[in-house]
């Protein structure tokens, strides 16, 4: 990277810092991310970028056209938090009771902030299109869905897509790659098991739906390890079991609520399947009735091997092949899956951890936070990849 640019980037850090503390300290929930919104838009505004704000209520993208033609690339941050209460005391904490930027969203915009400052100062240098995409309800609204209904990958049409993640499992300065599957589909299922509610020492009066969950409990966990290829990966896990209201007494029904996780179609449906099945055997074993309700949530975020490798690439020219590293899927959820289904693109990890600084939680928890470090990095490993893609030749 050339002197002038790597000395912009770092030159930056303050202001990122600042930007990333404002968000962080006025965390909003999906789909209500108005300041959060209006903040970017008046960024991106005084970057001269083209901006349109009303995307799934409170999306904002800004377009940046090149001079000279070339292909349009998009990158995205997602700007919600989670409803937590923030146990970090620091003095930016979250003022904003019960609500917190647990999973560095509030990282995410701010370093989308930092590209465009950059690519605003450039602009006679850019060749084709750079489109920024901020998104709501990333935490289980699939606001990426709503904004791809919208068409945000139109106009000027998106030939890639690039998207990160602040990543508390690497440390600061390292990259981690996903080549293919980097998440999971995340569905969710909603179990009845209806007997026959009764006295609790007459069983033989009732249908015990507590006794059939049970039985069917163990049964669901045989799919993982008796239907699925060893060689696959999912996840049922049950999370909430509902029925009974007192000791002695047989209650009328049970629900059993779960999350399903998958890579592939294939596993996805197998599971599905598999779910419906033996529920419906378990319950007619003991003669009672059932309801198995399977709602699909984000799909699995499949990244292009080729696009993955471009960001690899991009990123080793920066800080060496021994910082980048191909890593495994994780069975969590992201809807960045929602532009990858219909544009090839690659999303990545951004190290986060420092243990000097004691930054060693993971996501979603209360005391979650980032080494700063990764704002002034993270806008780096962007400006490389969208170099590389769009053959600006900069670096
Ligand atoms: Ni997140």
């Amino acid at each position: 990277m050339n002197a002038a640019l790597k000395d912009s980037i770092a030159g930056m850090k303050d202001w990122l810092v600042e930007i990333r503390r404002t968000i962080h300290m006025h965390p909003e929930l999906m789909f209500e991310e108005v300041e959060t919104s209006r903040l970017v838009s008046i960024w991106l505004e005084k970057f001269g970028l083209e901006v349109k704000t009303g995307w799934a209520k409170t999306g904002v993208v800004g377009v940046l056209r090149g001079d000279k033609e070339g292909k349009t690339v998009a990158i995205r941050a997602d700007m919600d938090a989670l409803p937590l209460e923030e146990a970090n005391q620091v003095p930016y904490a979250s003022k904003v009771k019960g609500k917190m930027h647990a999973c560095g969203h509030d990282a995410h915009v701010t370093i989308l902030l930092g590209v465009a400052k950059l690519f605003s100062a450039i602009r006679e240098q850019v060749k084709g299109n750079i489109k920024w995409i901020f998104q709501p309800a990333e935490e289980g609204g699939a606001g990426a869905r709503v904004m791809v209904e919208e068409g945000v990958l139109e106009n000027p049409k998106v030939n890639a897509i690039f998207g990160a993640h602040v990543f508390p499992d690497l440390p600061i300065g390292k990259v981690g790659i996903h080549e293919r599957e980097g998440l999971a589909a995340t569905d969710r299922f909603i179990i009845k098991i209806i007997g026959k509610g009764g006295h609790g020492a007459y069983p033989h009066l009732a249908k015990d739906p507590i006794f059939a969950a049970g039985h069917l409990i163990t049964q669901i966990h045989s799919i993982v390890s008796r239907d699925i290829n060893p060689l696959d990966s999912a996840v049922i896990t049950i999370g909430k079991v509902n029925g009974g209201t007192a000791f002695n007494i047989i209650p009328d029904e049970v629900s059993l609520l779960g999350t399903v996780r998958s890579l592939t179609p294939q596993v996805r449906e197998l599971l599905k399947s598999r779910l419906e099945q033996l529920t419906q055997g378990v319950a007619r074993s003991f003669g009672m009735d059932c309801r198995c309700e399977f709602e699909y949530g984000y799909p699995a975020l499949v990244n292009d091997p080729e696009m993955s490798r471009l960001v690899a690439s991009a990123c080793a020219r920066g800080i060496g092949q021994d910082n980048v590293e191909f890593i495994r899927p994780s069975m969590g959820g992201e809807d960045f899956a929602y532009y990858l289904e219909k544009v090839p693109g690659s999303f990545f990890r951004l190290g986060c951890r420092n243990e000097k600084k004691g930054i060693i939680h993971s996501f979603h928890s209360s005391l979650f936070n980032i080494d700063e470090d990764v704002l002034p990095f993270g806008v780096e490993m962007f400006v490389r990849i969208i170099d590389q893609y769009l053959g600006l030749e900069l670096i």
